[in-house]
């Protein structure tokens, strides 16, 4: 009984946003730090009734910013913290926020006649910027490869030649870090950092003394291989063309009554047994050029 009573008086605190702790946002905005940001105002323009806003944070509870009468014809009231820092928008309660800080990160309420309240939470971002990986050494003849980066990033993720590392990968320096088994190296490493708005990435190829080994070693047996298959190749075009010069040969020799009334030994003339070796000697050639 009591705990559901203490539920409901803590969900009470929890929706509206006081003693510490934080309220549900109605919206969750994003800014930069440096740039102007908008305050989303009302849909419509706005003719009579009253717009506060209100800001707080952990190390400002409570701060008024402005305070405005649609039907009134002063400006707003904003309040000196902020008066040479935003610009209002009369027509529906808006406001330009300059020079955005981290400072400026917390909850927001946009409260209409009094009542009606609107909360946005504003995340204030260092944009990531000098993304930067080298190595570093680790211990056990492993290779550390450390990501270096300036600003806010949420998110960091390592790829090595295009796929995720593997899962028994150590991470370290909330994954700042990663560890690479040594006989690993010899790849492209990409760290990737992610933020609310951007992705920023740079990429590493470890090479030892090992990798160029590794490389010309495959380079060889490619070649090698390529080589084999294309003497192969050539071996078996010389084969055909001797097959159907022979083949031709015979046929003509069968079914040409021309042919066998021209010949009366049936054996090829020597012009033809020529002309068949000219041919498979001049294919051979041409392919062996092309080698
Ligand atoms: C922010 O607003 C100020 C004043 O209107 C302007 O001088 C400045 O260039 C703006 N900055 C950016 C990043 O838009
Ligand atoms: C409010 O008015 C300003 C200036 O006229 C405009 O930039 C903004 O888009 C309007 N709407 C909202 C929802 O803020
Ligand atoms: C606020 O109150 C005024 C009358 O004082 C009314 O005209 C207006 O529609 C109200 N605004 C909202 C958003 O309820
Ligand atoms: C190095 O090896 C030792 C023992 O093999 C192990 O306890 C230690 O955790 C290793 N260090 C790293 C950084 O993996
Ligand atoms: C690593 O980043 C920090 C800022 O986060 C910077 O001060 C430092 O110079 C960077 N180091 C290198 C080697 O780039
Ligand atoms: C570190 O990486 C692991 C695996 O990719 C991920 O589950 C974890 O959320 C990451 N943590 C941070 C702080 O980036």
């Amino acid at each position: 009984m009591f705990l559901v009573l203490f539920l409901m008086l803590s969900k009470e605190c929890w929706n509206l946003g006081s003693s510490g702790i934080r309220p549900v946002p109605n919206e969750i905005l994003y800014g930069k730090v440096g740039s102007n940001f908008t305050m989303p105002g009302l849909e419509q323009d706005q003719h009579d009734g009253v717009i506060e806003w209100e800001f707080s944070s952990v190390e400002k509870p409570l701060a008024y910013i402005a305070t405005y009468y649609f039907d009134s014809h002063i400006g707003p009231d904003v309040f000196s913290a902020y008066n040479k820092r935003i610009s209002f928008f009369e027509s529906n309660g808006s406001f330009v926020l300059h020079q955005l800080q981290k400072s400026d990160e917390g909850i927001y309420y946009r409260k209409i006649n009094l009542t009606k309240k609107w909360i946005i939470d504003l995340k204030v971002y260092e944009p990531v910027s000098n993304v930067l990986v080298y190595p570093v050494p680790g211990e056990n003849s492993s290779i550390l490869l450390h990501c270096n980066f300036s600003g806010d990033g949420d998110f960091i993720y390592w790829s090595r030649d295009g796929k995720s590392v593997p899962d028994g990968w150590k991470l370290m320096n909330r994954n700042q870090t990663l560890q690479v088994p040594s006989t690993e190296a010899c790849s492209l490493f990409r760290c990737e950092i992610f933020s609310a708005y951007e992705k920023k990435s740079n990429d590493f190829i470890y090479k030892n003394e090992h990798c160029k080994d590794w490389t010309s070693i495959k380079i060889a047996a490619i070649s090698s291989v390529a080589g084999l298959i294309i003497i192969i190749i050539i071996i078996i075009i010389i084969l055909l063309v001797i097959y159907f010069c022979c083949k031709r040969r015979k046929s003509s020799h069968n079914k040409l009554p021309e042919v066998q009334k021209l010949r009366s030994d049936g054996n090829p003339s020597p012009q033809e047994r020529s002309q068949c070796l000219l041919v498979s000697a001049q294919a051979a050639g041409s392919h062996s050029e092309k080698v």
